[in-house]
């Protein structure tokens, strides 16, 4: 199976999921990427089925709408049931990197209000430790520097994703060498408090609550160890 076939049948698994557990007006948060992408597309002729969505990037919302699916302000909902969304890598413990699509900031708010937190993922983002993928940090464009030697010092080289900016008008620095990041939650929190920093790509206190993992052998249901 190809990675796209296997980004496709993750989507699948995930609308099944979201149909049997969600009524007809729940509020369903959409990520950002390739596979969340797919699973708009098989969501488009079930729109009846939910109320609305809440996107985690314009990109998404764009693309939501393209498919007349309804998107609402997040300020506007009182609850968003599921939230399905991709990850970089993911490890046992369903702790995430996220922000290779620099939607990071947004997509950790959507996870942090949702009720149920769905990850979609091929083969390829299973790990069992994080950090090989450069991790994501969003940064207020005048601390870009001081972001950057501070990462430094945490032993990281950190790479400026030149010419990228994102919805929400700031900069990414892609943290390179943290191999292996453990545990995770303690660098969460540690770059949380960097002042400059928005936030960071690692999803290690809002873990997803299930992942639905595409394998060549078909989709597991898998929850944290
Ligand atoms: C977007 O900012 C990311 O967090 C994506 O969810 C992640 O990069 C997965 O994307 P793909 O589904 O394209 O691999």
């Amino acid at each position: 199976m190809s990675a796209e076939q296997l980004k496709q049948a993750a989507a699948q698994a995930a609308l099944d999921y979201c149909l049997a557990r969600t009524g007809n007006d729940a509020v369903i948060g959409i990520g950002t990427g390739s596979t969340v992408n797919h699973f708009i597309t098989l969501l488009a002729p079930h729109r009846g089925r939910i109320g609305a969505a809440v996107a985690s990037s314009e990109a998404s919302a764009a693309l939501l709408r393209q498919h007349r699916i309804p998107v609402v302000d997040l300020n506007s909902v009182a609850e968003v049931a599921l939230y399905v969304d991709g990850a970089d890598e993911i490890n046992p413990a369903l702790e995430m990197i996220k922000g290779g699509g620099g939607a990071l900031t947004r997509e950790k708010i959507v996870a942090a209000v949702a009720r149920e937190f769905v990850c979609i993922a091929d083969q390829s983002k299973w790990v069992e430790h994080l950090g090989k993928f450069p991790l994501p940090v969003e940064v207020i464009p005048m601390a870009r520097s001081h972001v950057g030697r501070q990462l430094r010092a945490l032993g990281a080289h950190p790479e400026w994703r030149q010419g990228a900016v994102t919805d929400n008008g700031n900069y990414l620095i892609d943290a390179h060498g943290l191999y292996p990041i453990a545990p995770a939650r303690r660098l969460e929190e540690r770059l949380n408090h960097i002042a400059g920093v928005v936030c960071n790509g690692l999803f290690a206190l809002r873990p997803a609550d299930v992942l639905l993992l595409a394998r060549s052998g078909g989709v597991d249901t898998i929850r944290a160890r």
